[in-house]
């Protein structure tokens, strides 16, 4: 639940400013080796079915124009993290397709983890890990070179840029 009195999570290593990629991120605010646990990503621990009537909730909200952001995380087969809270800040780090973080479970909670040593000022992007289902709802603007144009896990990202490829192939050039 947002709860006004509750205090924003906080991190040493890093701050919160308007992101290139998509409205706020979060950035480091000082060199942080790899490894590092960065942030904890908070909320509130729900049951899977809760988390399938929440997502809905968020899709229905999405086709009425809403905002789509997407805060949950799986914790394990039975529960899922909603971190939608304004109090949790770790859900502002935007998605990479070459990330330099990573979300990683330890002992039931979830933490971001540096994946490499991210320099003073860089934007803190972890891989959202979406499958392919509604991928053309999430179209990706991290700017890398491995971009491929839709928010998309590592391991499917072939097959996005195989349909579009085709599709390209199916459009009539124009001169
Ligand atoms: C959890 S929020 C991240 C914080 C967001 N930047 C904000 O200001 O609210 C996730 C949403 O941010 C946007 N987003 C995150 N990464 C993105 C990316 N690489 N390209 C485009 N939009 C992105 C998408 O709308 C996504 O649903
Ligand atoms: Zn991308």
């Amino acid at each position: 639940m947002n709860s006004p009195s509750r205090l924003q999570t906080r991190s040493a290593w890093a701050s919160l400013r308007r992101s290139a990629i998509h409205g706020r991120g979060l950035y480091a605010s000082k060199a942080i080796p790899s490894g590092t646990r960065i942030i904890e990503y908070e909320g509130e621990r729900i049951t899977k079915a809760e988390s399938d009537l929440r997502e809905e909730q968020r899709r229905s909200h999405t086709r009425q124009g809403g905002d789509g952001c997407v805060y949950i995380f799986e914790i394990n087969k039975r529960h899922d993290l909603d971190g939608s809270m304004d109090w949790n800040t770790a859900r502002l780090i935007n998605h990479s397709c070459e990330a330099n973080c990573e979300s990683s479970k330890i002992r039931g909670r979830i933490w971001i983890v540096a994946r490499r040593d991210i320099a003073k000022g860089e934007e803190l992007t972890f891989d959202y890990g979406f499958g392919m289902e509604n991928w053309r709802e999430h179209p990706c603007r991290c700017g890398t070179r491995k971009c491929a144009g839709f928010i998309v896990t590592t391991m499917q990202r072939w097959r996005v840029r195989r349909k579009l490829r085709a599709e390209a192939c199916r459009t009539p050039a124009t001169t």
